[in-house]
């Protein structure tokens, strides 16, 4: 018997990284799952974002643990596309119980040299498409009287973040959005929460356009001068470890959780109010 057995949970962003992660996790506590990602490349970000093969991986890995799984290319800053990913979910499977709001990107600039379109994008997908991925299953879930939403933020919605000014305020968003949704669903039987991780290995991190951004005195820093900068920083979380968070969330340990907010980041919270 799994704690999720019988449930249903979508997960945005779902084709690799941390998402995959949750996925393979809920899938190996019962649940069925619905992966969505955009599947292609935004300008403003320096760094593939997942490809079509990404997402039949998520797949391909779910179906290992006997669960099943269905995948839409989905791109949250599509009210319309996110909204046909919930009803996917429920002609499918006939329910929806979890929604991990995990898709993300990430970009670099000064606020002074910002362009317009890399604020745009980032407001509209780590913000915009929170909301609309709440938005779409939120009207399901009051109707069953149940549901469990868990964003993920950042350490970043919780200081400022130079050179990721428009990072930090959509993830600071997020935590507001996760609270103001929490306040309107308590006592319906549906929780919302954020994760807020640190850093965490995946291709957000691990790609040469961020070990420039991080080490801008090396001209060409490779991937082991990057590992050991992480390492001289405590070293990068795994995405199993937040998997780990989100569990506690979706399961009945977590039921009274509701509106808050969960740093993960190897003590760098220590510095923090
Ligand atoms: N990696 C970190 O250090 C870190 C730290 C804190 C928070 N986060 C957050 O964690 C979440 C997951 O990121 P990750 O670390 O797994 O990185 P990742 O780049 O591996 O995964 C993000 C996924 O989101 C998808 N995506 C991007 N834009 C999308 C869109 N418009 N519609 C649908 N899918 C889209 C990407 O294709 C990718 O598959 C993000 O919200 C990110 O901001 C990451």
């Amino acid at each position: 018997m799994g704690e999720l057995d019988g449930q249903v949970a979508i997960v945005t962003g779902g084709a690799r990284g941390q998402g995959r992660s949750h996925a393979v996790t809920l899938a190996e506590a019962g649940a069925d799952i619905v992966v969505c990602d955009i599947a292609a490349q935004i300008d403003s970000v320096a760094y593939p974002l997942a490809a079509d093969e990404d997402l039949a991986e998520t797949v391909r890995l779910v179906g290992k643990t006997g669960r099943r799984c269905i995948a839409v290319t989905a791109d949250v800053r599509s009210r319309e596309q996110v909204d046909a990913v919930a009803e996917r979910a429920i002609s499918e499977f006939g329910r929806i119980d979890i929604l991990l709001a995990n898709a993300g990107i990430a970009s670099n600039a000064t606020v002074a040299r910002m362009p317009e379109q890399m604020w745009q994008d980032m407001i509209d997908v780590n913000l915009t498409g929170t909301f609309h991925s709440i938005r779409a299953v939120l009207p399901h879930m009051l109707e069953r009287g149940y549901g469990r939403i868990v964003a993920t933020a950042s350490i970043a919605g919780r200081m400022g973040l130079p050179r990721s000014a428009h990072y930090a305020a959509a993830k600071w968003g997020v935590l507001g959005l996760v609270k103001s949704v929490a306040g309107e669903m308590g006592g319906n039987g549906i929780t919302a929460n954020a994760v807020l991780p640190a850093g965490v290995q995946t291709p957000m991190v691990m790609n040469p356009a961020m070990y420039r951004e991080l080490l801008p005195q090396i001209e060409n820093p490779t991937h082991e001068q990057a590992m050991e900068m992480f390492e001289a920083g405590g070293g990068l979380i795994q995405p199993e470890e937040i998997s780990k968070m989100i569990m506690l969330l979706v399961t009945d340990t977590g039921a009274r959780f509701n509106g808050e907010t969960f740093t993960v980041t190897s003590g760098l919270s220590a510095n923090l109010p």
